[in-house]
């Protein structure tokens, strides 16, 4: 096994990381998802605790496997079950990036039975799920730093500010679909940060890995500054 070391300028930080996409059962069978693969996530939780950190991560489901053993990973499924596992932690938690692709809208029942083909439509009643960020939002206090994201493809900035302030985040990683290779499924993304000051960084398309490292030195920036 490869020996690493840890940094420990975030030794004794308690760190809550979310990650992957969130899956809402209709029946024992089925589910409604989203393309989210994880990678952002389980490379922000990476970076973290390289960085000296004690990090928890909360996931949902994902190929993603973590390198570092030290890491605390809690599988979650449904949005319902993240919310909980957050709420959990976060009392005890000096960091928070949620970067998991929770599902908006939950089937309002789910069928204890498998449902059966039968007419040719099939209209599914949905329900909106809590928002884990604007809960937590809620009750963070001064010395808790939460980092959102805002997954966006038109009015990227003005959303993603509306996310910042209703949220009450401390700053929004916005996530810009409308490159070609950014995103979803890649490894690749490009990002902009936007700080509750009103300051805004631009980063270039880079690998996962390394937007994870400019999303931790901004956060350390911001704690530390
Ligand atoms: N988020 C959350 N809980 C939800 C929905 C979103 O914690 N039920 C978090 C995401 O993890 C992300 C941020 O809120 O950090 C923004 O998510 P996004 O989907 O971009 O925004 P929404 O507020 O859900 O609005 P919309 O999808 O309509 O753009
Ligand atoms: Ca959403």
């Amino acid at each position: 096994t490869a020996k690493f070391f840890r940094n420990n300028i975030l030794k004794g930080k308690k760190v809550l990381v979310t990650a992957g996409p969130t899956y809402e059962p209709i029946d024992p069978v089925r589910f409604i998802g989203n393309h989210s693969s994880g990678k952002m996530g389980f490379a922000i939780a990476e970076e973290l605790y390289m960085q000296g950190a004690d990090v928890t991560l909360v996931t949902g489901p994902t190929y993603e496997t973590l390198v570092y053993k030290g890491i605390v990973r809690r599988n979650v499924t449904s949005a319902q079950n993240m919310y909980d596992a957050c709420h959990e932690y976060f009392a005890d938690t000096d960091i928070a990036v949620m970067s998991a692709a929770v599902a908006d809208y939950t089937p309002e029942t789910i069928a204890t039975e498998k449902v059966k083909k039968k007419e040719d439509s099939w209209a599914l009643g949905l329900t909106k799920t809590k928002d884990i960020l604007f809960s937590l939002g809620l009750i963070k206090q001064p010395h808790q730093f939460i980092a959102g994201f805002a997954l966006e493809t038109n009015n990227e900035k003005e959303n993603a500010l509306g996310k910042l302030r209703n949220k009450n985040a401390d700053c929004i990683v916005l996530n810009s679909l409308n490159d070609n290779s950014a995103g979803f499924g890649f490894d690749t993304n490009k990002i902009t940060i936007l700080h509750k000051s009103g300051e805004e960084i631009n980063f270039e398309l880079k690998s996962k890995k390394e937007v994870a490292k400019d999303i931790v030195s901004f956060i350390i920036s911001k704690i530390y500054g």
